[in-house]
């Protein structure tokens, strides 16, 4: 990791190389966390934040379904995370907010310890992520079932939701693969392990719903809105494993990922094997948003000054 700028913790900011928690903090031990990932893109007209309110929204509701009371505004937050930005003196980077239990006492029940929270950035090129992105991922079913909404709030953004990720990721790759595709427990495909899922068949696009028990993705959001404000039309259902297998285009939508083409599921080609027309058309337009070159969508950017 490149260590550059502050690093936000409980509201000061300290070196990146100092930004230490003690051995007994609660999230350590019992994944007590939530946490966000939001991009700063390098746009012509400086650096903007994208969709910040909706991923400080996102935050803040993460910590209510786990009853963690933040002890910042959301103002503040969002506040925190411009400053924390402009002192990286970053054109372009990864953010990370995160609030967790922290030091105190080492019990079960979480909630009596004080709840801390910090925010970091590291630097991250746009179009620089998992293997894939541009020639097409290849991806494996994992055996692991994604945690079902009925054991644990899959809608929040939680630390405790990613060894479940984890578990299936590191699978994937130990095969060969780029990244996994999780089930649900109704055998209806999820998503993958830190992106949503869509796939082109017969001129439709679809995705599964979020009571697939995925997360709300803000890219799967952002996604849906450029494809409806140009006059497409998206549908929200479950899809089968073999639905994946012969769908024309298979892509996938994060913010680390941004849209990602996936051209091969468990060694089987999907379509020809190529990132697929509406996959790229998406890739495209996804950059001209994030570059503040939509007008449309110019609200999403939060432009800061280095
Ligand atoms: C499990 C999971 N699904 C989907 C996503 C995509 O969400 P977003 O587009 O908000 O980054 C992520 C990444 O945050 C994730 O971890």
């Amino acid at each position: 990791m490149k260590e550059v700028g502050k690093i936000w913790m409980n509201a000061k900011l300290v070196p990146f190389k100092n930004a230490k928690v003690h051995v007994l903090t609660h999230a350590l031990h019992y994944a007590t966390a939530v946490f966000e990932g939001i991009r700063c893109y390098n746009t012509p007209k400086g650096s903007a934040i994208f969709r910040l309110p909706e991923h400080v929204d996102r935050f803040f509701n993460s910590a209510k379904m786990y009853s963690m009371k933040m002890p910042y505004n959301k103002k503040q937050i969002t506040d925190a995370i411009i400053k924390t930005v402009k002192n990286s003196t970053l054109k372009e980077c990864y953010i990370r907010p995160i609030a967790y239990y922290g030091y105190g006492e080492l019990g079960l029940t979480p909630t009596q310890n004080k709840v801390d929270v910090a925010i970091a950035c590291w630097p991250w090129k746009m179009g620089e992520s998992k293997a894939g992105k541009f020639t097409g991922a290849k991806c494996k079913i994992s055996s692991w079932i994604r945690i079902d909404s009925a054991a644990q709030p899959m809608k929040a953004k939680a630390a405790s939701n990613y060894a479940n990720a984890g578990l299936a990721r590191v699978e994937a790759l130990k095969e060969g693969y780029d990244e996994a595709i999780m089930l649900n427990n109704q055998g209806k495909i999820a998503e993958g392990s830190a992106e949503n899922i869509f796939i082109l068949k017969n001129d439709k696009i679809i995705t599964p719903p979020l009571t697939a028990g995925v997360l709300e993705g803000i890219t799967r959001d952002s996604v849906i809105q450029i494809i409806e404000f140009n006059g497409g039309e998206i549908i929200e259902a479950d899809l089968d494993r073999e639905d994946l297998y012969v769908a024309d285009e298979v892509f996938m939508t994060g913010t680390a990922a941004e849209v990602k083409s996936v051209t091969e599921i468990d060694k089987t080609v999907i379509g020809n094997g190529k990132p697929g027309k509406i996959t790229k058309a998406l890739q495209k337009s996804f950059i001209e948003v994030t570059m503040g070159k939509d007008e449309r969508f110019i609200s999403w950017l939060k432009y800061i000054k280095n």
